[in-house]
């Protein structure tokens, strides 16, 4: 499926933006014109649905908007942003019918009649609307290494998140994973930055098509996920290069793409709350990487310089911090004395009137190119689109191509038809695991809200007959529960599915202690395997939890992640041999707590013999994963074309089924004036072939792609000797000199 298919099944019209044409810009300046300091001030502030809602909050669905208060934020308050569900997703129609209410009165009863821009977080998928497609989290879709599935993904999840009248989306989170312990790993494309940077930036191109009139979110600027303790929001400290060099790159490759809005970081690098430091707001972030659009706070983030960093010794002194250091809008998101700060603090000299037109005129343009001011609320018509087979087809095939065979001992999988499995695990009949967090209620966790969709063990059932699987539920996440029955019903298996991980969370609530995962689990695992009985071991989790200790008595291990909806079909088919598994690892496999190196570790962490065969050696490669035939490389080969090079290698399917395989070529810089990196992902390529079939896949690469962040901080090409590698094929060049 192709993007634009789906563009042509949903039927979109022409853009109401896109119409607007030649106007905008006389648009946003006359508005400005006409703008009292307090209306901007409004402008720039975002309040939460529960602060104008009546009922309680986070405990059921019930939700009632409070008119008065809603009413009294826009039109007193000139409040021109909105977001969040209340506690948990709202059906396609009671959305409209909020977002209604709000543009009613934005564009009835205020003088101005600008339009509220409402946000929210579609993260995989509309997973704040009932009935919505949902994809897999983003690091199970960054194993599928097919960034035309994020692109679609993208362009789904912002269709039917339009539809229900809200127009900008809080994703894709472009932060890499550097840090396992980190509670947000699963909602990253992974640890490398060039796959990171390929998936955000095709998340934006499909989520910011211009028929779809909406807007993404790249987030958390920057850094965000590299907390030193793996605590969420606790302190980074990280050096300027590495900085530049590993966590820019995505937000880069998403500004390239025209990203409209962007989120910060809620954290502390080097002792400066982001929020507050104008050398990375407005230094980095728009004087050098050339952002233009709105960049939104995080949480709170702007009272959190005075109530938690103590950066700020008043809310007052925190929003004058925070505007000058660079943000354009202030997620409060409880009460608007930001923006009555702003005008205390224009009215005093403490900003300039013209700064702050600089954000309302950013504000005003996304609402303006979003075309909300000809079409506040996308028509109804497109309700009717929502989760419709072919978005369905699209999860699927993530949840396919997603699945990572990590190891598949004797050929242990497939299983033979008719063969009769015991399924277990804590994770093998409960939803909330296989979707994650941001499923329909914030953590996730509430099983309740789900739709009917199979379990792992529901789609073993159906794969391979109910007579032939058994359950036996085995371990909690937490507590031993029946290893005896474990034991005894493996008597009559001929294979024991164990089903180990995590229950899905994210943020504060998501952080861990441990990174190895839960001894009960382990327990439920060596059990299976001291039946004797080949063990399949099934990874549903949030981040990679060590397994260490069961994986060498395992015949198989697959890695699912939180693959959504679809995961559990896709993993049976895996299982029965159906589908030829294709996912990759896209983050290293720590063997030990003690021993987190990302591949792109530095030659003082280890040399490559070290890494593959010492006591730091990963338990699995990052871009690992096993398929049901075998590939063979040949002819790697690099020419030099001046400014570009070319580099050239044959891939062959040499096995006896059709299957994918995910070319990766890594590059060496041999020598540099900051020390390299062992070797460094530099491009890729899902290719599909025939049992028999090879092709010659090609590269290029410029000075640009082989360049290095040096001890000042300039991005430089250096001359020299550069390695390459493609599977077991290597060769090296002299360029530039
Ligand atoms: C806090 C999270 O860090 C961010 O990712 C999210 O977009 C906002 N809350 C809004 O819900």
């Amino acid at each position: 499926m192709t993007p634009s298919l789906v563009r042509s099944l949903f039927a979109v019209g022409a853009s109401a933006a896109l119409t607007a044409g030649a106007t905008a810009q006389d648009r946003v300046e006359d508005l400005l014109s006409q703008m009292t300091l307090e209306e901007k001030a409004g402008q720039m502030t975002q309040l939460t649905l529960s602060a104008l809602s009546s009922g309680r909050q986070w405990t059921d669905t019930e939700h009632e908007l409070n008119v008065e208060a809603l009413r009294k934020a826009i039109v007193e308050d000139h409040v021109g942003s909105i977001l969040n569900q209340f506690d948990a997703a709202f059906t396609p129609d009671y959305w409209r019918e909020i977002i209604t209410a709000v543009q009613d009165i934005a564009t009835e009863e205020t003088r101005l009649k600008i339009p509220v821009v409402y946000g929210v977080d579609s993260v995989h998928g509309a997973n704040y609307v009932i009935g919505a497609t949902i994809f897999p989290q983003n690091l199970s879709l960054a194993a599928t290494w097919n960034p035309s599935l994020s692109t679609i993904a993208g362009e789904i999840t912002a269709f039917e998140t339009r539809a229900v009248g809200i127009p900008w989306n809080f994703s894709p989170v472009a932060d890499v994973a550097r840090q396992p312990l980190w509670s947000r790993y699963f909602e990253t494309f992974g640890e490398d930055p060039h796959l990171v940077s390929v998936m955000a930036a095709e998340s934006v191109k499909g989520q910011q098509q211009a028929e779809l009139n909406v807007a993404a979110c790249g987030k958390h600027f920057i850094a965000y996920s590299m907390p030193r303790t793996g605590k969420d929001r606790t302190p980074t400290q990280i050096g300027m290069v590495e900085l530049l060099d590993v966590f820019a790159p995505p937000f880069q490759a998403m500004i390239d793409a025209g990203v409209d809005t962007m989120m910060i970081n809620s954290g502390e690098i080097n002792g400066v709350p982001v929020h507050a430091s104008h050398e990375i707001l407005t230094g980095l972030l728009r004087d050098r990487m050339g952002f233009e659009g709105v960049a939104v706070t995080d949480w709170e983030d702007v009272i959190k310089l005075h109530t938690m960093h103590k950066v700020a010794d008043s809310e007052k002194e925190a929003t004058r911090q925070a505007i000058l250091a660079g943000i354009d809008m202030s997620m409060v998101p409880y009460k608007t004395d930001f923006a009555d700060h702003i005008v205390e603090l224009v009215s005093e000299g403490a900003i300039s009137e013209e700064r702050i037109d600089l954000s309302v005129r950013r504000i005003l343009r996304l609402k303006d190119k979003l075309g909300l001011f000809e079409e506040p609320i996308s028509g109804p018509e497109h309700v009717q689109h929502i989760g419709k087979q072919a978005s369905l087809d699209a999860s699927l095939a993530a949840a396919r191509e997603g699945v990572v065979l990590l190891k598949n001992e004797n050929n242990a999988l497939p299983l033979a038809s008719g063969a009769k499995i015991l399924v277990t695990g804590p994770t093998a009949d409960a939803l909330p695991p296989v979707y994650g967090a941001w499923s329909f209620s914030w953590q996730g966790a509430e099983a309740g809200l789900y739709p009917d969709t199979p379990t792992v063990l529901d789609a073993a059932r159906t794969q391979f007959g109910a007579a032939n699987v058994s359950y036996v539920p085995g371990a909690s996440f937490n507590e031993e529960l029946d290893l005896a029955a474990v034991t005894s019903a493996a008597a009559d298996a001929d294979a024991i599915v164990v089903c180990l991980g995590e229950p899905p969370s994210t943020e504060g609530p998501g952080d861990i202690l441990e990174l190895e995962l839960e001894p009960a689990q382990l327990a439920l695992a060596q059990a299976a395997i001291d039946t004797g009985k080949p063990v399949v071991l099934v990874l549903i989790e949030n981040r990679p939890r060590v397994f260490t200790q069961v994986d060498a008595g395992a015949a198989a291990v697959v890695w699912l992640g939180e693959p959504g909806p679809f995961g559990p079909q896709a993993l049976a088919e895996v299982l029965a041999g159906t589908l030829n598994p294709s996912g990759r690892l896209p983050f290293t496999y720590p063997r030990q707590n003690g021993s987190v190196v990302t591949y792109d570790r530095k030659w003082s962490e280890g040399s490559p013999e070290v890494f593959a065969n010492g006591p730091q050696r990963p338990l699995y490669q990052f871009g690992s994963g096993l398929a049901y035939t075998t590939f063979g490389y040949s002819g790697l080969r690099v020419t030099d074309r001046g400014d570009a090079l070319t580099v050239e290698v044959t891939v062959a399917n040499t096995g006896e089924r059709a299957g994918h395989e995910v070319v990766q070529l890594y590059v060496s810089d041999e020598f540099a004036s900051v020390t390299p990196h062992v070797h460094r992902l530099k491009g890729f390529e899902k290719v599909a072939l025939e049992a028999g079939e090879s092709k010659t896949i090609t590269f290029e690469l410029t000075k640009d792609d082989l360049s290095v962040i040096d001890r000042t901080g300039r991005k430089i090409f250096e001359p020299g000797g550069f390695g390459f590698r493609v599977g077991d094929q290597a060769t090296r060049i002299d360029w530039g000199n």
